[in-house]
């Protein structure tokens, strides 16, 4: 697999960790019960900081020579575009809403539990289409030069949360994910 694909696939699998947090949170609020805000919070804060920032535009690098090498994959393109763009913005109202509610404003739970099931369920439907769909036919469409030149496009970024070192404002969230994957590793619920 190309360098970049393998890195866009580790981050997919990164995002659905972070995916099965924000759901645990989700499931909390909609059974009255309290829930991790700040940890909402962070993992909004991550997403609209990096994936918006990095990962989309590096698949969008991708698409566009995919979709003008293979035309029969640009409506599928369309819709993935379009949905980086409603990711960003579901993404970022989601954040202000639980910065919001951690800074003492009054703002319905439900809006902050609609705003989540939706990124949620975006998200997840956007993943499973690149990973189902696009990255594939990437593979066997786009040859090395193609896949140099768009390497040499790309931002070389660390990321701040499962990169090598883990900035100070996630270290928070990192040790949430330690802690759920020692759970799940352990077989508890
Ligand atoms: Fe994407
Ligand atoms: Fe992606």
């Amino acid at each position: 697999m190309p360098a970049l694909l393998d890195t866009l696939h580790n981050d997919h699998k990164n995002y659905a960790v972070l995916l099965n947090l924000l759901d645990a949170e989700a499931n909390k609020l909609e059974q009255g019960e309290e829930a991790d805000f700040v940890r909402m919070y962070d993992i909004a804060n991550y997403m609209v900081n990096y994936p918006d920032a990095y990962h989309h535009p590096h698949e969008e690098l991708i698409f566009d020579v995919l979709g003008a090498l293979e035309p029969e994959c640009s409506a599928d393109i369309r819709e993935l575009n379009k949905e980086h763009k409603q990711l960003a913005a579901t993404g970022l109202a989601l954040k202000d809403a639980v910065n919001g509610v951690i800074n003492g404003a009054i703002i319905p739970l439900d809006r902050i539990l609609d705003n989540a099931r939706a990124y949620i369920e975006l998200l997840w439907k956007h993943m499973n289409m690149e990973e189902g769909n696009i990255f594939p036919k990437a593979i066997s469409t786009l040859e090395d030069t193609e896949w140099q030149m768009i390497n040499d496009k790309i931002s070389q970024v660390e990321d701040p949360l499962f990169g090598d070192v883990v900035q100070t404002q996630f270290e928070k969230l990192y040790e949430g994910i330690i802690r759920s994957s020692d759970r799940s590793a352990a077989g508890s619920p």
